[in-house]
């Protein structure tokens, strides 16, 4: 019993209060499983108009989950739907609903000085054992922390699109964050109902470090003629047994997205060729052809 209170995760209080920051893609999909497994969760983004875009898309989400659960007696998904609900409410002042939160889940635009600036007014704001953390694909989280002072209760807790459906989360360990918030971080990601991976603070985490690079050698491989992306697509679906292929992933990723993490790689690193950029790609996104989200990407979409 001593040794079980005496080890980090007994002495840290479970996480219970959640502030998400930013209610777009990203925001919306933790709150909403945050609320689901029973935190009590705060949605905060710039404007009434966007938070209740937001509101209605979690339900929207919510009751897809309920008609599916609750074939049978869908009073009782109305039920399920109203107690999650309850457990969310939003603000528009991130720095006054701070005072009484656990943790804190930045998913805002992707740009260092705008993430940097939000934490670095948190961090006057929030209480002593607050945790931080940021939901960044691509920016580095000790360059996001260094805003703060805060730097050992800072990690990172990467989601994956579409959040509710997806199981992993990336907890990153920055050369700053302490055991204790790390340790809470991968519980909190546990309470959550997904599977955490630990990772480091390196460019890309595990996921996009790999998944980025290969996406970018099947645009190459088209480009040299040695493959329709139709034909790249299925043999990735059926030769490796990947649900979608590379063409049809950038689609859906955002090919503007996806050219974004590349160039931010490649300035810091000009000597990878893994990092190296796509011609073809930039030359869409030129053209404004950015995938599944303009109706057009690598290919036409409805
Ligand atoms: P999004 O554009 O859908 O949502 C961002 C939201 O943040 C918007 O509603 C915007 O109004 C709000 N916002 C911007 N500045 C704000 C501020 N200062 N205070 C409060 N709210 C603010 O973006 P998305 O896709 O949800 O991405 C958010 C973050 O998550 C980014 O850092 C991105 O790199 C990361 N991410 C995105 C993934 C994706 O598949 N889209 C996957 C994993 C991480």
């Amino acid at each position: 019993f001593i040794r079980s209170l005496s080890s980090s995760a007994a002495l840290h209080a479970a996480i219970k209060h959640v502030t998400i920051i930013g209610g777009g893609l990203m925001g919306a999909g933790i709150a909403q499983v945050a609320a689901s497994t029973g935190h009590s969760v705060v949605l905060v983004d710039t404007s009434e108009d966007i938070l209740k875009k937001s509101a209605k898309g979690i339900e929207s989400s919510l009751k897809r989950v309920a008609k599916k659960k609750f074939a049978e007696k869908p009073e009782d998904g109305e039920a399920f739907i109203q107690k999650i609900l309850k457990n969310i409410s939003t603000s528009t002042d991130a720095a006054s609903v701070v005072q009484g939160t656990d943790l804190v889940v930045e998913a805002i635009v992707e740009n260092l000085k705008v993430k940097q600036d939000l934490f670095g007014a948190l961090d006057k704001a929030a209480p002593e054992h607050t945790i931080f953390a940021s939901n960044t694909s691509s920016l580095p989280i000790a360059d996001i922390a260094s805003s703060t002072a805060r730097l050992d209760r800072f990690g990172g807790l990467h989601f994956f699109n579409p959040v509710p459906m997806m199981k992993l989360v990336e907890v990153i360990k920055a050369p700053g964050t302490s055991q204790q918030t790390f340790d809470s971080l991968l519980e909190f990601s546990k309470a959550l109902g997904k599977h955490p991976v630990s990772c480091k603070d390196t460019p890309g985490f595990i996921v996009n470090r790999l998944l980025v690079p290969y996406m970018l050698e099947a645009v190459r491989l088209h480009e040299r003629g040695h493959g329709s992306k139709e034909d790249i697509d299925v043999a990735m679906k059926l030769g490796a047994g990947y649900p979608m292929g590379p063409f049809e992933l950038l689609d859906y990723v955002g090919l503007d997205t996806s050219k974004f993490i590349i160039d931010g790689w490649h300035e810091k690193d000009p000597d990878n060729p893994l990092f190296a950029p796509s011609p073809l790609l930039n030359k869409l996104v030129a053209e404004g052809k950015l995938g599944k989200k303009t109706g057009e990407g690598f290919y036409k979409h409805k």
